[in-house]
């Protein structure tokens, strides 16, 4: 579609930036927090970029007020964090760690204190170990009335603070590298096992979703999900069909189950089949049923291309971490889909396909498909960033892409989608899971890399590209 102009954006769009508990933190062990999987997957040889952890990550613990003041500075209107479950129950359930909680109260009431609104994160994947070595997590029914113990405890200290809640984060991503790839814990490949542990995550989804109606009066809450759109990579009949499979398989899954409460027909019949099928309990699809979502968080970065892949073919394979352009291999199901390059379009150093269109593509295909409302709760571009002379941060190609996305939003929101709000990832740099500290997000530099550093923020140009677009509300664009 071509517009022949463009409405202004909504007085009220949140116009964001985010980040996740363990990627920013630190302070792993800091008031008697519990451990999670990470902090003790990381310690793992060979597993993370150059032996990379988040136990220090860029210590927002401990500079919690320094970085709200340069949120306020940027004039950001929303920060999405997650809380970190450890944190508040350390050992998974039990007594809950009052400092925890005083934690993220703190950060609420200095958002609010600056108009900003705290977008809160339930769980990005920072699973409390105790309950991965007593049941194996996410593939015991246990982890069900623990998670909604956890997150009623928040509903309850936090209804009233904080409107915008985000249940499960990318739980499809997640649980794709930890079930299928096997590059996050509990490093897993087995494909039964996946589903398995996802049908759990839906139902703990469900559950606390159906629990927020109870405590959270005029709140909304719904999943970040990690959608990259599925394209063809011809009109080849054949290539059609894989990227119908690809698009049932990497995102309908999950979508289906979070919105509509059941498994898209072919990917779930398929699945029987092979006797990879999730087992489906009497009472499981009206639970997911009575606890769908108000909106759905999209995390977007990149499209896909597909194309056909016989029995026998293309297996999965682990992606680019290390930031040498190139060295993604294809990767795919075999008899099902595998992945193709896109001849359109250009890549970032991590082998991402930059594609805004996507983005409208993708908040067109969720609106028109579940007719719920939208936030963008991720966007953004990793990328070596140099610190130039004077402290300066010259990341023009940062803002190319983050100008070219939110205009796609804008363009989405002409063709109808409700969009409530665009949360740029991240805030301040980050650790990137797999990809250590090279990988960078943010509009504010943090001083570190794998081995440490003085952790001084200074704001690159993109901070003040970004402060422009929220105090014009868009129309610098
Ligand atoms: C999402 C996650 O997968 O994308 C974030 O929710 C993550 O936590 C972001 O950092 C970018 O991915 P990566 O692997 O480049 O850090």
């Amino acid at each position: 579609m071509h517009h022949h102009k463009f409405n202004d954006f909504p007085q009220d769009f949140l116009w964001g930036a985010a980040s996740a508990a363990y990627q920013v933190e630190g302070g792993w062990d800091a008031d008697g927090k519990g451990p999670s999987v990470w902090d003790r997957f990381t310690k793992l040889p060979g597993k993370t970029f150059e032996g990379s952890n988040g136990d220090v990550a860029v210590d927002h613990y401990h500079r919690m007020e320094e970085d709200v003041a340069l949120m306020a500075e940027m004039g950001l209107k929303a920060y999405r964090f997650s809380v970190s479950w450890p944190r508040i129950y350390p050992t998974g359930r039990g007594e809950v760690n009052e400092a925890g909680l005083a934690f993220y109260e703190k950060l609420i009431d200095t958002l609010l204190a600056h108009q900003i609104e705290p977008v809160l994160t339930l769980y990005h994947w920072d699973l409390p170990q105790a309950l991965q070595d007593e049941y194996g997590g996410w593939e015991d029914r246990r982890i069900i009335a623990d998670f909604e113990r956890y997150c009623v405890t928040l509903y309850q200290r936090f209804a009233g603070k904080v409107k915008y809640w985000v249940s499960l984060n990318e739980q499809n991503y997640n649980l794709t590298n930890a079930y299928q790839l096997g590059t996050h814990p509990p490093a897993v490949q087995d494909r039964k096992r996946f589903f398995a542990a996802n049908h759990i995550a839906f139902l703990a989804n469900a559950r606390v979703i159906k629990a927020f109606r109870q405590h959270v009066p005029g709140g909304l809450i719904g999943p970040s999900f990690a959608y990259s759109p599925a394209y063809p990579a011809s009109c080849d009949p054949k290539d059609m069909l894989a990227y119908e499979n690809a698009e049932e398989f990497t995102n309908l899954w999950w979508l289906d189950a979070y919105c509509f409460g059941r498994y898209p027909q072919a990917a779930l019949a398929y699945l029987r089949e092979n006797g990879e099928a999730p087992e489906i309990l009497p009472g499981d699809l009206e639970l997911l049923r009575e606890g769908t979502p108000d909106y759905i968080g999209v995390n977007y970065y990149y499209t896909l291309t597909y194309t056909d892949n016989p029995l026998g073919g293309q297996t999965m394979q682990r992606i680019n971490t290390t930031g040498k352009k190139g060295t993604t291999p294809p990767s795919g199901i075999p008899g099902l889909y595998k992945t193709a390059p896109n001849p359109h379009l250009e890549t970032s150093n991590w082998d991402w396909a930059i594609d805004p269109t996507g983005m409208r593509i993708a908040l067109r295909r969720l609106s028109s498909r579940y007719g719920l409302p939208l936030m963008i709760t991720e966007n953004g571009l990793g990328e070596f960033d140099k610190l130039a002379a004077g402290d300066k941060v010259h990341d023009d190609y940062r803002i190319d892409y983050l100008r070219s996305h939110v205009k796609a939003c804008q363009e989405a929101l002409q063709d109808g989608v409700e969009l409530l709000g665009y949360c740029a990832w991240s805030f301040t740099d980050i650790l990137s899971w797999l990809n250590g500290y090279q990988k960078r997000y943010g509009f504010v530099y943090v001083e570190r890399d794998e081995q440490g550093g003085s952790l001084r923020r200074l704001k690159k140009d993109s901070f003040f590209w970004y402060q422009t677009v929220i105090s014009s509300g868009g129309k610098t664009l």
